[in-house]
């Protein structure tokens, strides 16, 4: 039987990992979801999968959980500290036998100078180095992300790109693409795939977000030098959140590269179409609070 491990798994693409291979479930394969506390354990099971204890900060968590391991998700939060987490991780899977890694990054240009990007790219090469067979999965903005501030605001959408557009993907789609990766690894080792599939500006954005739902939402875009201040009173880790802070002050003048670019990725490797902020804010119409 091959066994899948999904880290990341009670977090927003791991947790649609989780999801995607349930949808897929073969009976020749064992999925399990990373976790690291009770509640974490639940909502995997709830997935439907079993969860196995995993915590990137207590590397004696790590070879156990890879035990009999094929295929690998890596994914690691908001945090510089995805470098050692991530090393420590590859090193568990290394000695564990570990054949696959289909590893969650980010789409940048490849001399961005930009940390987190780099850090990304780094892992990347880590990955090749170290002879896993590999996929590599560089999404853009996250319709998601966006769509979590919108849920605790419905009236407006805050973001610091001015008038830019910028390229989005759904994290359902992420993980279907991951899915497939994990499912059939031979089939996709060596490819790195760009996930965005659409463009389209804030203001845009907040014109679908108002058709969609009914009720006015308006776009308020604030100066990007404002953002790293925001970031860190919401409690993000401040060496990410700095690189993060100095991506959108470039995004911001239109000098980040491939900020809007789109890719036909999630059509050509699962064969259904992308999905789009219109469908997307459709489908999760019943998370937004009722209008007073
Ligand atoms: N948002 C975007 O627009 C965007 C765009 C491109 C790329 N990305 C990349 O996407 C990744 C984040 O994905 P996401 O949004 O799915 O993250 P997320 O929702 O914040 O989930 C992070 C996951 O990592 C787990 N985790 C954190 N610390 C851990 C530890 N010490 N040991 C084991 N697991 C740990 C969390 O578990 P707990 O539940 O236990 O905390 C959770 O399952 C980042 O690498 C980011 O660079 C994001």
């Amino acid at each position: 039987m091959r066994r899948i491990l999904v880290t990341g798994a009670t977090g927003t693409v791991g947790g649609a990992v989780l999801k995607a291979l349930a949808a897929t479930a073969d009976d020749d394969v064992q999925v399990l979801g990373a976790s690291r506390s009770a509640a974490g354990d639940a909502a995997i099971a709830a997935a439907g999968h079993a969860a196995v204890r995993l915590d990137y900060d207590a590397p004696a968590t790590l070879r156990p959980a890879m035990d009999g391991v094929d295929a690998l998700f890596l994914a690691t939060g908001y945090t510089v500290d995805m470098l050692v987490q991530s090393k420590r991780a590859l090193d568990a899977a290394k000695a564990a036998g570990v054949r696959h890694v289909v590893h969650l990054g980010a789409l940048a240009a490849d001399d961005t100078p930009l940390a987190h990007f780099a850090w990304h790219q780094l892992i990347e090469r880590a990955i090749e180095a170290m002879g896993f067979s590999w996929t590599h999965l560089r999404p853009n903005f996250f319709i998601d992300t966006a769509w979590a501030g919108v849920r605790a605001r419905p009236d407006r959408i805050v973001h610091f790109v001015a008038d830019r557009p910028v390229s989005w993907i759904a994290s359902d789609d992420i993980a279907a693409v991951a899915a497939v990766a994990l499912a059939d690894p031979a089939a996709h080792a060596g490819k790195a795939y760009p996930l965005a599939s659409e463009r389209a500006t804030f203001a845009q954005v907040a014109s679908v977000l108002s058709e969609v739902t009914g009720r006015a939402v308006e776009y308020r875009p604030r100066p990007a030098a404002e953002l790293f201040a925001i970031l860190q009173r919401q409690g993000m880790e401040p060496v990410y959140a700095k690189s993060l802070a100095e991506g959108l002050v470039l995004a911001e003048t239109g000098d980040l590269p491939l900020a809007d670019a789109v890719f036909p990725t999630v059509e050509e490797v699962t064969g259904r179409p992308a999905t789009t902020w219109r469908a997307f804010a459709a489908a999760r119409l019943s998370e937004l609070p009722r209008a007073s």
